[in-house]
């Protein structure tokens, strides 16, 4: 008998999206919905995307969770700029601790940021805050990675 994990079946999910979605943006919106449903410390699951205005700026994209005051965030500000402009991604387990956050709501303990290229360039990100502390492991930050490059991959061949 093999043992899946939960990150491992939802991966699957996911995959099978990619393969029945033509569109970058229903992509995100179905991602965000199956990760908030399924993953149960994913409290808020959301896309930023890169708007190549002066200063460049992340916009709010796809979200599942409650409404955030940070519907575009500047290069210089937060985890979501420190992730876009060093292309990196940033796993923050006690947000409180980090002077970069940008507070979303106060039960937030968590956060996950995980940039999405296409090209080499980075085009957005993928944010995911938890009410636990500590909740993103070595098997989230690979399936919040995966779900990155595959949006990234579904842009360059499909556009939004
Ligand atoms: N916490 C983020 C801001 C976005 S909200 O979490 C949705 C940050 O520090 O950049």
């Amino acid at each position: 008998m093999s043992v899946t994990s939960k990150t491992d079946e939802v991966k699957k999910e996911i995959e099978k999206l990619g393969e029945t979605t033509s569109s970058g943006k229903q992509l995100m919106t179905d991602i965000v919905r199956l990760l908030h449903d399924r993953m149960l410390k994913y409290n808020w699951v959301g896309f930023y995307m890169l708007e190549t205005s002066q200063p460049p700026t992340l916009a709010l994209g796809p979200f599942e969770g409650a409404m955030t005051p940070h519907t575009r965030i500047p290069l210089n500000q937060g985890i979501c700029g420190a992730a876009a402009s060093t292309g990196k991604t940033i796993v923050v387990d006690d947000v409180n601790s980090d002077p970069r956050y940008l507070a979303c709501s106060i039960e937030t303990k968590s956060e996950i940021v995980v940039p999405i290229f296409v090209r080499n360039q980075v085009v957005g990100e993928l944010d995911i805050d938890s009410h636990f502390p500590a909740a993103f492991n070595h098997e989230d930050r690979q399936l919040v990675e995966y779900c990155a490059t595959l949006v990234g991959k579904h842009l360059e061949t499909f556009g939004q």
